[in-house]
């Protein structure tokens, strides 16, 4: 009785570290384009430490394969390949149930998000192309600034492919909800994890619109 309690709860604890694979662990392929740069290293390690990926594909135009190989000695579930340049985009996307892309470039000193949308517009035109022939029903997380104009970008390939559904389309704006509740936390000198506070409008400077008035603290 001791025994199977101790191998039941052993069990449970494999399973929240994401180290064994079970049942009720479905199959799930995430693929990250640009995941050699600032934002697609760590993203890649949030999803390889993921217990519900069970394969995880690295895209980028240059490093992937040393990033891929540095991933891929986590001992969890997910396995993982590194894919570079446009010949092995189709392979790395092929049967993806979600892409995240973080592709393109950042911002520079000086500059806003807009000013990234000639060279990003064209990236995420690209990649959304591949996307619609090679998993054409997968979630589409779209980073790349701005997200505001990546998005649609985004959209109208998928309409032209006639692939588009706005339910698994996401422009990624995380950074500014966690943002306005640490401002709020430090402000109101409360412990950041018991704050809410909605966000709305966009994702470049002035469409961000944190709710401070709608904002609460539960603890
Ligand atoms: N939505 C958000 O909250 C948020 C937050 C941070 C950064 N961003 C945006 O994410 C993007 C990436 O930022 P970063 O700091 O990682 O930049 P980075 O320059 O460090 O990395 C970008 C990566 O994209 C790759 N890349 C360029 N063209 C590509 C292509 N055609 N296909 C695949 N990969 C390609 C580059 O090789 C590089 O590795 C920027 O547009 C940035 O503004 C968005």
């Amino acid at each position: 009785m001791r025994m199977s309690l101790l191998r039941s709860a052993s069990q449970h604890l494999r399973r929240r570290r994401g180290y064994s694979s079970t049942p009720a662990q479905p199959e799930r392929k995430v693929a990250i384009l640009g995941a050699a740069g600032g934002i697609g290293q760590p993203l890649a390690l949030l999803m390889k430490l993921n217990p519900l990926v069970s394969s995880l594909s690295l895209y980028d135009i240059a490093a992937t394969p040393g990033v891929a190989a540095d991933v891929s000695h986590i001992n969890t579930r997910a396995l993982v390949k590194g894919f570079v340049g446009d010949d092995q985009l189709g392979e790395a996307l092929e049967g993806a149930d979600l892409v995240i892309i973080p592709a393109g470039v950042p911002r520079k000193p000086g500059m806003t998000r807009d000013d990234l949308f000639k060279i990003n517009a064209g990236i995420v035109k690209g990649l959304c192309t591949a996307i619609a022939t090679h998993c054409p029903n997968a979630l589409v997380n779209m980073i790349s600034n701005p997200v505001n104009s990546t998005v649609p970008i985004a959209a109208e390939v998928f309409k032209k492919a006639g692939t588009y559904d706005e339910k698994k389309l996401f422009g990624v704006t995380t950074l500014d909800v966690v943002r306005a509740k640490t401002f709020y936390a430090g402000k109101a000198n409360v412990p950041v994890t018991g704050v809410n506070v909605p966000v709305v409008g966009g994702h470049a400077g002035i469409t961000i619109l944190p709710l401070f008035s709608q904002g609460y603290s539960c603890k």
